[in-house]
């Protein structure tokens, strides 16, 4: 049942060499910077989105996600999660409006498996970059790269699955879309949906807490992943696999990471979700084929690299 929380709204990450970081997530990904702010930080958006900015980067001497933030539909839905979240047990922080640039409060969790969310529902609105909402364009004309149209989601390791499932379906609304189980029924993947979409948010059981495995953002088509592919490989820029199909969700992915380790995803098409919707569940003994639809198999280094 729907609780007020919208959508994935932004992703702090960590980044060692902010100049290198910039210029991979602008002119090779395609996202725009919008702001610094004086701890150094650079929020960045997606030409799409109609809010200033959904990627913060940090500087810090080690990678990986610091928060993942939800838009809330209103401050009213907001005051009613920050109860359900007490009252879930979860110890909440009150962020005071502005210490990110231009977003009101936000009320920060930790949930199960170790990682921070937050909760928020006003930032500065500075619509869709480049086009305006009269008579609007197909797209602007100067994108850089991938021409990345939104942050989607993120996928995280860590403990305690089912607990942060209970969390996210019955305080913030979810649904799970989509799970991998084990033969005795133990779930050790799960992907949820606050929207239409396959997932906003994924989980996959880790027995270290808090791990980040990738920030995922839109393309339009299955071309459009192919041309991030020859982009990729025309900066010499790291990658880890693709471009392929996902068994999950089926999307047309790759996956590469920025010059500090974390790894990004873009990818196009995929499935969609109602809440009616059963989950679509796939066996453990298939997992190379729901990771990785046509090789069938796990590279190591996807399941083992994380930040
Ligand atoms: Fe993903």
């Amino acid at each position: 049942m729907k609780k007020g929380v919208m959508r994935p709204g932004h992703v702090q990450l960590r980044v060692l060499d902010m100049d290198a970081a910039v210029k991979h997530y602008t002119e090779l990904m395609g996202l725009i910077e919008m702001d610094r702010d004086q701890q150094g930080r650079v929020y960045l958006k997606a030409w799409t989105e109609v809010d200033k900015y959904s990627v913060v980067l940090r500087p810090a001497d080690e990678p990986g996600m610091d928060f993942m933030g939800f838009k809330c539909v209103s401050e009213e839905a907001l005051d009613a999660l920050r109860a359900g979240l007490v009252a879930f047990g979860c110890e909440v922080q009150d962020i005071p409006a502005g210490e990110l640039q231009d977003c009101g409060r936000r009320v920060r969790f930790v949930a199960p498996t170790g990682h921070s969310f937050e909760l928020f529902a006003t930032k500065q609105q500075t619509g869709k970059w480049g086009v305006n909402n009269r008579n609007p364009e197909a797209w602007p004309r100067d994108l850089s790269g991938m021409k990345a149209t939104r942050f989607d989601h993120c996928l995280l390791y860590g403990p305690n699955l089912l607990q942060t499932y209970e969390l996210f379906r019955d305080v913030l609304g979810f649904d799970l879309a989509e799970q991998v189980l084990t033969p005795d029924g133990t779930r050790i993947a799960q992907f949820l949906s606050v929207s239409t979409k396959a997932h906003d948010v994924a989980f996959i059981e880790h027995p270290e807490p808090n791990k980040f495995h990738h920030a995922s953002f839109y393309l339009d088509t299955w071309n459009d992943v192919l041309r991030a592919a020859d982009l990729i490989s025309m900066t010499d820029t790291s990658i880890d696999i693709g471009p392929t199909r996902h068994g999950l969700t089926h999307g047309q992915t790759i996956y590469f990471f920025d010059p500090s380790g974390n790894r990004n995803e873009v990818f196009a098409g995929g499935d969609y979700h109602y809440p009616d919707h059963e989950p679509v569940t796939w066996d453990a003994g298939e997992l190379g084929k729901a990771i990785f639809y046509h090789d069938r198999v796990l590279n190591e280094r996807f399941l083992t690299v994380l930040t």
